[in-house]
């Protein structure tokens, strides 16, 4: 591609970014983006690291990684960028964006070379948010089955909604209130269930034990992992923070046991041999669209493998909270063989639901009121 058309592209996703981030409601992390995009024009720091881009970089998420690395360096103590960033207990004043502009442009130079290695990580976040919406899947195969759970997680980051039972729920539901889980938890995952009345929660679900794989886990011991976990949030996004912060206090307590596996093979071994009197739920949240075609077909001809050999003592579930594909909607369903219901098993659509987890509506063939 020649080094014009790299420059439009590159100019092109930073603009369309700045876009994302005024809708999403982040002015700091505009800001920060605008003043890579006026610098990259000028043929600066930001143009001498991002031109050489090989892939696209908005698919690639090039803007984020920039952004992400300034964060990275304000959680890191770096003195002119932390009075911007609310994560680090400044606030960004749009009067001071010069200044903001001044520390950017610093930190990309002093340390070009970081900031090269650090572009080659993906953004990653891991959202507790979701847990608001899974934790009614896992409910729900917990009650058909009667039987405690085995969680499998593909694509779970840092593995933190593996730990969905310690954290406290307050949900907004078609009749009223409800709350679940616990009281006391240092994380509260608020979320509205809306449209058709859902099913009475699983006062208690058990967990046998937790497992996930990831293609980059995250590793929550290592502080610069989890400072990096800590950076893909934007700076002045207050309340994702919190929450991840309180999980993160969680799972230093029980930390979920991950592997660094690329799903399709993970899946098929973990769901191939189930353990007896106890449901076998692999799950994922917003991690099918990252899969090409091949990995996708292994994952499901692997269910369809194991759904051959159910029996009912060892039900398999398989519960989505993702998309089909990345154009279409998110949305929460599963598919349960009971060792009763025949090979295929049966599919249950919930509803669609907020990527982040903010909400779900029910659909009427779900309602239980
Ligand atoms: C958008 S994140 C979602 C993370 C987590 N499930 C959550 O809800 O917060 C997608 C995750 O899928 C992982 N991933 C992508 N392709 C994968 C693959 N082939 N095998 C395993 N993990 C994969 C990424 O590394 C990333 O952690």
């Amino acid at each position: 591609m020649k080094k014009n058309q790299t420059g439009e592209r590159i100019a092109n996703a930073l603009e369309a970014q700045i876009h994302a981030c005024d809708l999403l409601g982040s002015p700091l992390t505009k800001a920060v983006l605008e003043i890579c995009l006026e610098n990259f024009k000028a043929d600066g720091i930001v143009a001498s690291l991002t031109r050489g881009w090989v892939g696209d970089p908005l698919d690639d998420n090039v803007p984020l990684r920039l952004a992400g690395f300034i964060h990275f360096n304000a959680l890191g103590g770096d003195a002119g960028l932390a009075p911007h960033f609310e994560s680090c207990g400044g606030v960004f004043a749009a009067d001071k964006k010069p200044d903001l502009a001044r520390a950017v442009l610093a930190c990309f130079i002093q340390h070009e070379a970081e900031a090269r290695r650090f572009f080659r990580r993906t953004p990653q976040t891991n959202e507790t948010g979701r847990a608001g919406i899974l934790l009614l899947g896992f409910s729900e195969i917990a009650r058909r089955t009667e039987l405690p759970l085995r969680l499998r997680e593909m694509g779970a980051s840092a593995g933190l909604n593996l730990l969905f039972d310690k954290f406290n729920y307050e949900i907004e539901t078609a009749n009223g209130p409800v709350t679940w889980g616990a009281a006391d938890s240092a994380l509260t995952i608020s979320t509205q269930w809306r449209g058709a009345v859902p099913p009475p929660l699983q006062a208690d679900i058990e967990i046998t034990d937790r497992a996930g794989c990831d293609l980059f886990p995250v590793a929550i011991n290592d502080a610069e992992a989890r400072r990096a976990l800590e950076a893909w949030v934007w700076g002045d996004m207050s309340a994702r923070r919190a929450r991840l912060l309180a999980a993160l206090s969680i799972a230093d307590a029980s930390p979920p046991e991950l592997q660094r596996a690329d799903a399709a093979g993970w899946v098929a071994a973990q769901i191939m041999q189930r353990p007896p009197r106890q449901t076998t739920v692999l799950y994922h949240s917003i991690v099918w669209p990252y899969l090409d075609v091949s990995q996708r077909m292994a994952i499901e001809s692997a269910f369809a493998q194991a759904g051959e050999t159910v029996t009912p003592d060892a039900p398999l579930a398989w519960l989505k909270m993702d998309h089909d594909h990345i154009q279409s909607f998110s949305h929460l369903s599963y598919r349960l063989w009971t060792g009763d219901n025949g090979p295929e098993g049966e599919d249950v659509f919930i509803g669609p639901c907020h990527p982040h987890g903010a909400d779900i509506e029910l659909t009427e063939a779900f309602d239980a009121g």
